[in-house]
């Protein structure tokens, strides 16, 4: 499961579509996580694709990711400024790779 507490244990390595990407990264195999209010772990995540289904204000957005051992495209963060804090996301992922922090 994605660590809760990535902000104090993780530093932010480098953005990605104005978002913070949390490392480490080291392309392709090892992605860190994308986002901060609404965080996805793109090393856990495996394109299910629930969060996408179910975020009421499409806070998420397919990218490509080839060559990574879980998955070759992962849900983005691309709008974490809309999430409401449903939580459903977080709730729906089966590998409980997404953080949403209502802060
Ligand atoms: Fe979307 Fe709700 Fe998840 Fe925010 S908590 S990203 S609004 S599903
Ligand atoms: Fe990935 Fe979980 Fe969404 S596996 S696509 S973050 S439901
Ligand atoms: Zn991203």
């Amino acid at each position: 499961a994605i660590d809760p507490e990535f902000e104090n244990n993780r530093e932010i390595a480098e953005e990605h579509e104005g978002h913070n990407v949390w490392g480490p990264v080291e392309e392709p195999e090892t992605l860190g996580i994308h986002g901060t209010h609404v965080a996805v772990d793109f090393d856990i995540c495996l394109a299910d694709g629930a969060c996408l289904e179910d975020c009421p204000v499409d806070v998420f957005e397919w990218v490509d990711t080839p060559d990574h051992p879980e998955s070759e495209i992962k849900a983005d963060p691309a709008h974490e400024d809309q999430c409401i804090d449903c939580m459903l996301c977080v709730d729906v992922c089966p590998v409980d790779a997404i953080d949403v922090d209502p802060g």
